[in-house]
């Protein structure tokens, strides 16, 4: 089977998960930090995902207000969200309250959830569509174990997240999906996967959508790397042809180290 043509043009997008971190004057200060240094000539998208009960006073210092209400160059982003459109579902938040607050778009399916929240793949396709459906655009994360890796197994793992996250998404919303490759041993370990081991996944998963759509579809899904990116390792994931932004975790924590991460995938 032909691989998936790569020409296409995907804008890359840099995403913050700064997880259950900071205080509000910290997420504040951090949003600013990066906020006022984000340039004209910046064709990255940034999504900034503070905890949900920060995300309004990020959404002030990004400029989301009732007559704009979303942000451009920096977006706001969800961690996380429940699948059901509102109800008795104590301490959950729906997806339509993200969007009220001016988020653009929600983390589904990440690999602590996965793990520490017994997310399943049927979990993540309703949150998934539920996404969609309020309007948001799902950051949707698949990943192998490091046991997965070693059994040689991480293709066949992939596929099925990939394929079960994203069951009943029409062809219209996969085109603007985004799906974050995190291999779980590289999360917060230090160990990012090399720029190699990486590409390879993410053509995969490229080829995957365009079995699972069409090959233009596929091309136009961006697809970024997660897993212990810092500035110094991230020019080699961006200049790989199938890695089109990144999931930053534990560096998108400092503004100075999250612009770094951002300015290597500008083009
Ligand atoms: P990390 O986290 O960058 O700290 O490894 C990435 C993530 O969990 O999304």
């Amino acid at each position: 089977m032909a691989s998936v043509s790569v020409t296409s043009v995907r804008s890359p997008i840099v995403a913050g998960n700064w997880k259950m971190f900071l205080d509000r004057r910290g997420a504040i200060t951090l949003a600013q930090g990066i906020v006022s240094q984000v340039t004209d000539n910046n064709n990255v998208q940034l999504v900034l995902c503070p905890p949900s009960v920060y995300l309004d006073a990020v959404g002030n210092v990004i400029g989301i207000t009732q007559a704009k209400p979303f942000g451009e160059r920096v977006a706001l982003g969800a961690q996380n969200m429940n699948a059901a459109a509102n109800g008795a579902f104590t301490g959950e938040v729906a997806a339509s309250m993200l969007r009220d607050v001016g988020c653009r778009y929600v983390i589904v399916g990440h690999s602590e959830r996965r793990t520490l929240m017994g997310e399943t793949d049927q979990v993540v396709a309703a949150k998934t569509l539920a996404a969609f459906a309020a309007g948001l655009v799902p950051i949707v994360c698949v990943g192998e174990l490091l046991a997965d890796r070693e059994s040689g197994k991480t293709e066949e793992v992939v596929s099925a997240q990939v394929i079960g996250s994203l069951a009943g998404v029409s062809q219209a919303n996969l085109e603007t999906i985004v799906i974050a490759y995190e291999p779980v041993w590289a999360i917060g370990t230090g160990k990012v996967a090399t720029p190699e081991q990486a590409q390879e996944v993410h053509r995969f998963i490229r080829n995957l959508l365009g079995k699972l759509s069409s090959n233009e579809t596929a091309a136009k899904v961006r697809i970024q790397y997660g897993g212990s990116v810092k500035p110094d390792n991230a020019g080699s994931l961006a200049a790989q042809p199938d890695i089109d932004g990144a999931l930053v975790g534990g560096a998108s924590l400092k503004a100075d180290d999250f612009l770094l991460i951002v300015k290597a995938f500008q083009s």
